[in-house]
């Protein structure tokens, strides 16, 4: 019995951190729910830019404009909605449900671990493995 309760604290511990973050995931996500507007590599050239209020920035340069260090804590934040954009859904994130699910840690800036959604953990390892 008690075997079993260890079995299961470890079952639910992997299933709560997830899978190491994986970028060519992210690529995939990318693709299909933010280069309407960020462009295909994410340089701020969509498709859907001509109809936007606001230009969509160019997401190579996050490294760039802030000292070199990738901005971890503000691209989670920003794409889950924590940080409310209005450009993303402001409180209700255009993703939707899909993104919400909090099964997932990635390490921010400070090493410690920020935890979030399992597509966003990915999207942001693509979108630190694109930083000029
Ligand atoms: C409807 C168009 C649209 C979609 C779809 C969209 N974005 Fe954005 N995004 C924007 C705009 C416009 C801004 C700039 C908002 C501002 O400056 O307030 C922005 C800002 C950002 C920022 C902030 C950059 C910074 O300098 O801090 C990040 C990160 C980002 N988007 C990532 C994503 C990701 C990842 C997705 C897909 C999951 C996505 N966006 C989907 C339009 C979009």
């Amino acid at each position: 019995m008690r075997r079993l309760g260890v079995f299961a604290v470890c079952l639910m511990a992997s299933a709560a951190w997830g899978e190491t973050p994986d970028a060519n995931t992210g690529a995939w996500y990318f693709a299909r729910f933010c280069a309407a507007c960020h462009g295909e590599r994410a340089m701020g050239d969509g498709p859907m830019q001509e109809v936007l209020t606001l230009r969509a920035p160019d997401l190579t340069q996050l490294s760039a404009g802030n000292d070199g260090v990738f901005p971890v804590t503000r691209v989670v934040r920003q794409i889950d909605g924590r940080d409310p954009m209005l450009a993303h859904g402001g409180e209700m994130p255009l993703f939707g449900e899909l993104f919400a699910f909090p099964d997932a840690a990635l390490p921010a800036e400070t090493g410690q671990p920020i935890v979030t959604a399992q597509p966003i953990a990915d999207l942001t390892a693509w979108l630190e493995s694109i930083q000029e």
